[in-house]
Order: structure tokens, then sequence, then C-alpha cells
């Protein structure tokens, strides 16, 4: 496995394998990786076999310093991991040639952040998100890129980013990795207590319940109202079924939605989803 820790190198690599006509697949992380991470990569050498991945906490789409600053850093098993799931190119950039000047452009995407699940309370983050995942693409040059379904808004963001301004590049996710109970794989999880870790599995239990009063044929508001009952000691951001292109919360019961909730547990703001789409 190489190891770039440099943009203007990794642009210079980027280019030679395009140009030799080799396609690659990036697989961007923030680090501190885990089963999830390595299902994206699995997926990624699926779609082509030279996966580049990077490392990279972006400050700006964090919402706090402190959530910035909390967030799990572990750069020399996350190395390992890499070399371990066959990655051939890590991008490692230093924050100082990311962001030489704080950006003042903004890519933003107001009909699907405006109000809409995670946007509606993280003013700024999806805008750092684009921003960041905009230019890793330019550095990397991928002809693919694949990102995990538990950040589902996120997947949608990127996808219509790179359709939209063209970038070249095929958006692809990935499912979402649960531990065996239940609980969605993230790095965040890594600072639950012990206590934490047994409520956030409520998350996963309201999704569940969801589901089963989608299949029932249960009207939206029980599903809803099902949907809130785990959640009670939690304090709820949002619990809702969302119509999964248009992010908007259902008006009449459909046969593709997006269940999806954000709640915090000690301290800490958790996401999960289940995404239903018929099968094309
Ligand atoms: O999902 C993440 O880990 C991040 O939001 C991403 C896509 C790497 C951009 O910083």
């Amino acid at each position: 496995m190489q190891i770039i820790r440099s943009v203007s190198e990794m642009k210079a690599f980027s280019e030679k394998l395009f140009r030799e006509g080799t396609p690659t697949v990036f697989v961007p992380t923030m680090g501190y990786l885990h089963e999830g991470h390595a299902s994206l990569f699995r997926r990624a050498k699926q779609v082509h076999p030279v996966l580049i991945a990077s490392i990279f906490i972006n400050p700006i789409q964090f919402n706090s310093r402190e959530d910035f600053e909390k967030y799990p850093r572990s750069e020399e098993r996350d190395l390992e991991i890499l070399k371990r799931e066959g990655v051939n190119i890590a991008f490692l950039p230093p924050a100082s040639e990311v962001y030489p000047q704080q950006p003042g452009i903004r890519i933003s995407y107001p009909a699907l952040t405006e109000g809409k699940l995670c946007g509606a309370t993280r003013p700024g983050h999806f805008e750092g998100v684009l921003h960041i995942v905009h230019n890793l693409f330019l550095w990397t040059k991928p002809a693919a890129a694949v990102f995990g379904e538990k950040d589902y808004q996120q997947f949608l963001l990127i996808a219509r980013m790179a359709q939209e301004l063209d970038l070249g590049v095929t958006v692809y996710s990935a499912p979402t990795i649960r531990e065996s109970d239940g609980l969605a794989m993230s790095s965040r999880n890594a600072r639950l207590s012990a206590s934490g870790r047994r409520e956030a599995i409520r998350i996963f239990h309201a999704l569940s319940l969801g589901k089963n009063g989608m299949d029932s044929g249960s009207s939206l508001d029980e599903v809803r109202q099902a949907m809130l009952e785990p959640l009670q000691p939690l304090k709820v951001e949002y619990a809702d079924i969302f119509h999964p292109d248009t992010l908007t919360p259902l008006q009449e019961r459909a046969e593709e939605y997006l269940l999806a909730v954000a709640a915090w547990v000690d301290g800490i703001r958790l996401i999960d989803n289940f995404l239903i789409r018929k099968p094309h």
C-alpha cells in the first residue's frame, strides 16, 4: 500500500493513473475505521480493483469545536486496516494543504438540507461535507466512489453533486453494517458509556417497529407513534418516514420510503435509518 501525505503528490499520482487509463475507486473516511468502513472497501474493490481511501477529519463539517476535538483518532490502527483490506493508496492530506485559507465558497443543496433530517439541526454541516468531497474527488480523480447508507442524506447529496456538477464520478452506496444486536456501526459508538451503549439500541428498535408498522399496513400516524415509543428516554431530533428522493415526510403510504432517526445518547448524536426500495 502506498501512503500519500500531500495533495500535490496525490494529484500527480491520480493524473498518471488517469492518463494510463486505469480507473480507480475512492472511499473517503474520517478514520477510526471499523467493519462498516471495511464493507465499503470490499464493495469498492468489486467496482474497480485500484482502491484509494482517504483519512481526513474535516473540521468544517463539525458543528462544534468540541465535537471535532473529541472525534476519535487512531492513525496507526487505521493504516493496518487499510492494508488488510487491500487498499492500494492511502491518502492522508494535512489540514494546512486541504484548507490553505478559510474556504469562502459554499456548495450547498438547500432543497435537500434546509429543514430536512440532519440539515435542520446542523447548519453548514453538509456544505462542509460537499466541499471536502468535491475537492477529494478533484485530487484523487476516481471513476467511482462508495458511501455508506447509514449517512443516507450525505450519500444522496454527494450523488446529486457528482451528477449535477458533472464530476465524472459514479457514486455508489453500500448497506449499513450492524453490531449483533442491531446497533449501526459508527466511529462515534466508541464514545458511548456502557449504559449509553445499552440505550443506543433503542434507535434500532424504533426503526424495526416502524418497518413492522409499514409492513402490517398501519397508518403513517400509527407508524410514527410506534417509532417514538422506544425512543422516549432519549433526546430525539427526528424519527419519521421520508420520501427517499426528496427527503420530505411521507404524506401517504408508499412502497419506497426511508425510516430515519437522529437521537442523543450520552451527549453523543447518533443516526440510523432503514431504506426501503422496490427491487428494480
Ligand atoms: O462520512 C464521513 O466519514 C465524512 O462525512 C466524509 C464523507 C469522509 C467527508 O468528510
